[in-house]
């Protein structure tokens, strides 16, 4: 048996369409498609599979599996890929998320985004020393391309699915981050463009999403009124409703912060990993990654306990976790982390699961505790993140003081929007400098006064 299969005999695409056996593998080994002509490429992704009921869809623009509702996944055919594929190919490929495009569900070349992800894996030493850590880093999506969160990733993929799929118009109901990521690569693709939001998002983020031309929608109401209409409007119009009609494609994306992370670790799995959840697919998403990988057999297991963060002002997820039931019940949002602001979030439940099957545990904090955790990333590592990534360091903190995340074993940390987006969040706690004049002696009267002389 190939040393490269992992875990159990069973092949990840099931039932297994090729007929792969983990003894034989496949002899005829496809050279794969360097990225710049992917062009040619076929398809792994096989079809969609209900993730209760396991029944199958062809891939189709569908919402949910029609006899239980539930979320709808894409399967590929990791037997072929096994045999076609290994790591050291995607280390020739161009620096972005498409080096991992056999485990994306397109059909042919992007459309846009193609220059989005392969974001930093940032080495935070100040950080580890201020939380007492031995090893940790920071995925550092604040700096993603075009718009400066990890929504570009699931865009380019939901927008370029769009597009094989023929859709003209294409809309999403938002936090925040999603509506800048539409607005902005549906400008680049050539779409028509409605963006469902609450009316309360920052101002920063009303920018970012008018600024490129898109119809902007907003709701008198909370994300979760917004994204009931968001499905009336994709019932009744033939349109891509990027987290709707093309959930199952666009949460795909979000696999690549996982890809990355290991290749940048060197092929190696993190032991823990803290990651913001809104509606909970990231994580799950991330998780997913991690397995295939195993799969594949490009990465040792390592056991990886997932940590799932949220605000308690909104924290659905977190508190079933604590619970220890993937009973989630919804709740009404009241927290500056607009972003993950979701009260019934769609993969909450299976959020959950991944969380405790994995060992790690779900906790929420405060939005004091938020802005601290702001400045505490921005002071020790000088990344400044919005604050879904204040969540994430100060959960981070949290669970650490509890000990219930091993200060020894190494941790990333998910940083997954750009602080410039919420602004308004520090300000309060940043003090006001007064001007002085343009003059020296004004200078060291203000600055210096209270230091000890410096020798020069
Ligand atoms: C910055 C940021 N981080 C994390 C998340 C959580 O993502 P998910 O809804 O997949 O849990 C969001 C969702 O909007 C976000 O905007
Ligand atoms: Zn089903």
């Amino acid at each position: 048996m190939d040393s490269r299969f992992r875990g159990n005999d069973k092949c990840l695409c099931d039932p297994c369409i090729s007929g792969h056996s983990r003894e034989s593998g496949n002899p005829q080994r496809v050279i794969p498609a360097k990225l710049e002509s992917i062009g040619g490429i076929v398809s792994y992704a096989v079809h969609l599979k209900c993730r209760e009921c396991a029944r199958t869809y062809p891939l189709e623009p569908l919402a949910a599996c029609e006899e239980c509702w539930a979320p709808l996944e894409v399967v590929y055919d990791y037997g072929k890929l096994w045999a076609d594929l290994r790591r050291e190919d995607i280390a020739e490929r161009p620096a972005n998320m498409w080096r991992y495009h056999e485990l994306l569900p397109l059909d042919s070349e992007p459309w846009v985004g193609k220059q989005t992800g392969f974001t930093p894996l940032v080495a935070a030493p100040r950080l580890a020393r201020a939380l007492g850590v031995r090893e940790l880093y920071v995925k550092n999506d604040a700096v993603n391309h075009p718009t400066l969160s990890f929504k570009d990733r699931v865009v380019a993929v939901a927008l370029s699915k769009a597009r094989e799929f023929g859709f003209d118009t294409v809309g999403c109901s938002s936090t925040g981050n999603l509506a800048n990521a539409v607005a902005a690569q549906s400008a680049a693709g050539g779409f028509k463009t409605f963006i469902f939001v609450p009316a309360d998002l920052e101002l920063e983020k009303i920018i970012a999403t008018r600024i490129y031309g898109a119809n902007l929608v907003k709701i008198q109401g909370n994300y979760d009124q917004v994204n009931r209409l968001c499905s009336e409007v994709a019932q009744k119009h033939s349109w891509g409703i990027v987290n709707v009609n093309l959930r199952s494609y666009y949460a795909e994306g979000s696999k690549t912060v996982g890809f990355e992370i290991a290749e940048q670790l060197g092929w190696r799995l993190p032991q823990n990993i803290v990651v913001p959840m809104a509606g909970g697919a990231l994580i799950t998403k991330i998780y997913k990654a991690f397995e295939e990988l195993k799969e594949l057999g490009w990465v040792e297991p390592a056991g990886t306990k997932f940590f799932g963060a949220q605000a308690t002002g909104c924290s659905p997820i977190s508190t079933a976790a604590k619970r220890g039931t993937p009973e989630i019940e919804p709740q009404k949002p009241h927290t500056i982390a607009k972003s993950l602001a979701i009260g019934n979030p769609a993969d909450g439940s299976f959020a959950v699961k991944r969380i405790l099957e994995s060992g790690g545990a779900g906790d929420d904090v405060a939005d004091e505790e938020i802005v601290e955790g702001i400045c505490l990333l921005a002071e020790t590592e000088g990344i400044f993140t919005e604050t879904a990534g204040g969540v994430t360091v100060a959960v981070t903190r949290k669970l650490l003081s509890q000990e219930r995340l091993n200060p020894d074993e190494s941790i990333v940390i998910t940083i997954t929007g750009n602080g410039l987006k919420t602004v308004g969040a520090v300000k309060g706690c940043l003090e006001e400098e007064e001007a002085i004049r343009p003059r020296l002696a004004e200078f060291e009267d203000r600055y210096l006064s209270a230091t000890p002389a410096i020798a020069v």
